[in-house]
Parts: structure tokens; sequence; C-alpha cells
């Protein structure tokens, strides 16, 4: 299982250095692609005119634009809840970026005001790999992210 309050800790710390959003998300995408295991895909993807834009992440390459109520990260944004999708492939409308990719989890991100910035999207090749477990540390662990970065320079219009 993993260690999520350590992540948190480990998060915050190297924020505290450097509260840039494109350094924090960057060692943030790190920090989750190696601790957690059996992964394909983790990082970000942030609002950009009306859509997701790709973001820092670990793996391969991914689409670089994703409309809001589209895929699992679309749809987790436009209804601004965690989507834990045990099986994408009974998903409907989700966007296939890594076909090894069989299970997801997305978080909303949310600025100071509460408007959703962007999303977390972890992908692995296993089929229901995350649990409650995952979701709440990785709530947790976005509660922090949205404390500690400076998401200022960002365009959401
Ligand atoms: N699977 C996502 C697309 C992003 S990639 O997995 C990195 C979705 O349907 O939103």
């Amino acid at each position: 299982m993993t260690d999520y309050s350590l992540l948190t800790q480990q998060l915050k710390s190297l924020a505290e250095d450097e509260p840039n959003f494109i350094p924090v998300l960057s060692n943030a995408s790190a920090l989750i692609y190696e601790n957690l295991e059996d992964l394909n895909w983790a990082g970000f993807y942030l609002m950009d005119k009306g859509a997701l834009l790709l973001g820092p992440f670990q793996g391969k390459v991914a689409c670089i634009r994703i409309p809001l109520g589209k895929g699992v990260c679309g749809t987790a944004a436009g209804e601004d809840r965690t989507l834990l999708v045990p099986n994408v492939h009974e998903f409907p409308g989700h966007i296939a970026c890594d076909g090894a990719s069989n299970s997801e989890i997305v978080v909303p991100i949310h600025r100071k005001d509460g408007k959703v910035i962007g999303v977390l999207d972890i992908d692995s090749p296993s089929l229901n790999r995350f649990s409650e477990e995952d979701r709440e540390g990785l709530e947790n662990l976005v509660k922090a992210i949205e404390e500690v970065t400076e998401f200022d320079g960002i365009s959401f219009d």
C-alpha cells in the first residue's frame, strides 16, 4: 500500500522551495509515478481556452487537448468530481492515449477561489487497480497541491 501521507509531506517540502506550478506538478508526477505500483501514466491536464491542456507528466506521449465533458479527464473536470474507473473500456467516450491503460483515476484540482484549474490523471495497465484508499490518499495529495501551488500565469478562458 502506498504511503500517501509521506508522499504528501514530500510534495509539500518540495513546494516550500518553489511554489510555481511547473516544478511542483513536474515533481508531483515523478513522485506519484515512482511510488505507486503498477502505473503506466501519471500527470496533469490544466485548463486552457475552455479545454484541458497536457501538463507535466511521466509516461508515454499523451493526447494534448481534451474537451471538457470528453473522456474520463474531461468528465471529471466538467462535473468537478473524482472518477475512479475500474475498466476504462467500459467508460463511454474514454480517450485511449496509451492502449495499455485498463483502469484510471482522475482527481479535479481547484484554485483558491474554488474554480477547477485542471486534473490529476493516473493510469494503470491492470484492471481495477485503484481502491478507495487510493482515492482518499490522492484526494489528500491534491488538497496539498491546491494549498501550496502558485497557479499564476494559467489562462482559463
Ligand atoms: N484516458 C484519459 C485520456 C488521457 S490519457 O490517459 C493520458 C481520458 O479518457 O480522459
